[in-house]
């Protein structure tokens, strides 16, 4: 080979924090942030709250625990909440809702764009009957991971929290990648996530820090979450250390995911152009490219990796690419030279 780079697509969290985003860690004011004294943990909170557009904000340890710490705050034992069929937080998230939360998760149809039927959803919302759990929160993600990074259009999300609350039902967004929603939709995250109660979002994917996801929502129940986190073991001290790299985020990394959806972009026109790949480029809309292989895919899947391209694999016969900070316009085209060579050599 060549060229034996690695060019590792399998995730954005492969991400690793930049020279000055090291620094900004490195001076960082920190205190003790379970009393209330860490500045760069406060600093973060306060401006996670303005992105969102939410009265208050938590720094908490990843997005897994922003979604079980959002659950409990909004939910009690024995309630349920609906999220997607491809939602994350039933699929990859250890059942923590049953689990930890005591919360039962029901699953509705997720569309191949990651949008629900909204008859289906208002049939989901439980009845008062003796035998029913109370539905108490609906859970949204916003970009849809396991729907190729789909946007869900705000117009979409409004009318399901219509929806939701006329029933009594809290609406949580998983926004793991909500910062890709809004820049692809060109629209603030606060307009985005505005109809929703709660909002968390990663600063460890495509924002590129090493720690970290903020949750987001009303000054009430941040306060339940922030007793959540801490039952959690999420009460962190110093966290100033890791809280400066999320500002330095929020800062600094934003607007360049515009760059990581045009090399998605540039990665899904080059694989589709593949006759044992099945991919639409059009569906492609933020930073994922989740695609098909024809024939022979797990020795197609086994070439990719010797040749030192990885990606994920996300099914049968279905492997996921993510472009991110770490992956530049020159490592897209060689990902694409050397999947063309992964393929001649089956054919
Ligand atoms: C949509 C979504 N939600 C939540 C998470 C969980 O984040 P973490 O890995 O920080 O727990 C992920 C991680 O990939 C994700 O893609």
């Amino acid at each position: 080979m060549a060229d034996p780079r690695i060019i590792d697509l399998r995730s954005d969290t492969v991400t690793l924090p930049s020279d000055a985003m090291r620094r900004a860690i490195a001076e960082a004011p920190v205190g003790d942030d379970v009393f209330g004294e860490d500045p760069s943990v406060l600093r973060l909170e306060a401006m996670a709250a303005e992105r969102t557009g939410k009265e208050a904000a938590v720094f908490v340890a990843s997005g897994t625990m922003s979604n079980l710490v959002a659950i409990m705050s909004h939910c009690d034992r024995g309630d349920e909440a609906i999220a997607g069929s491809e939602a994350h937080i039933l699929h990859y998230e250890v059942a923590g809702a049953a689990a930890v939360a005591g919360v039962q998760l029901r699953a509705a149809t997720n569309d191949a764009r990651g949008r629900f039927d909204i008859d289906e959803v208002a049939a989901l919302v439980r009845g008062q009957n003796v035998h029913f759990p109370r539905t108490a929160l609906l859970c949204l993600e916003n970009t849809q991971n396991r729907c190729g990074g789909a946007v869900i259009p705000v117009e979409h999300v409004e009318d399901l929290a219509a929806l939701a609350h006329a029933h009594g039902v809290r609406v949580h967004i998983d926004g793991a990648r909500i910062f890709n929603a809004a820049v692809a939709a060109g629209m603030p995250v606060a307009d985005l996530a505005a109809s929703a109660d709660s909002i968390g979002f990663c600063l460890s994917k495509g924002l590129g820090a090493p720690v970290g996801s903020v949750l987001c929502g009303p000054a009430a129940f941040i306060a339940r979450a922030r007793k959540m986190r801490k039952m959690l073991g999420g009460g962190m001290r110093q966290a100033g250390i890791i809280a400066a790299a999320g500002v330095y985020a929020l800062d600094h990394m934003v607007d360049r995911l515009a760059d990581d959806h045009d090399n998605a972009q540039a990665l899904a026109r080059g694989l589709a152009e593949l006759p044992m790949i099945d991919l639409d480029p059009a569906s492609v809309e933020t930073n994922i490219v989740i695609f098909r292989v024809r024939g022979d895919w797990l020795d197609f899947a086994r070439g990719l990796k010797e040749s030192g391209v990885l990606a994920s694999v996300y099914g049968e016969r279905t492997l996921r690419m993510v472009t991110h900070y770490g992956i530049g316009r020159a490592d897209v085209d060689e990902a694409l030279a050397r999947v063309r060579h992964a393929a001649a050599a089956l054919a």
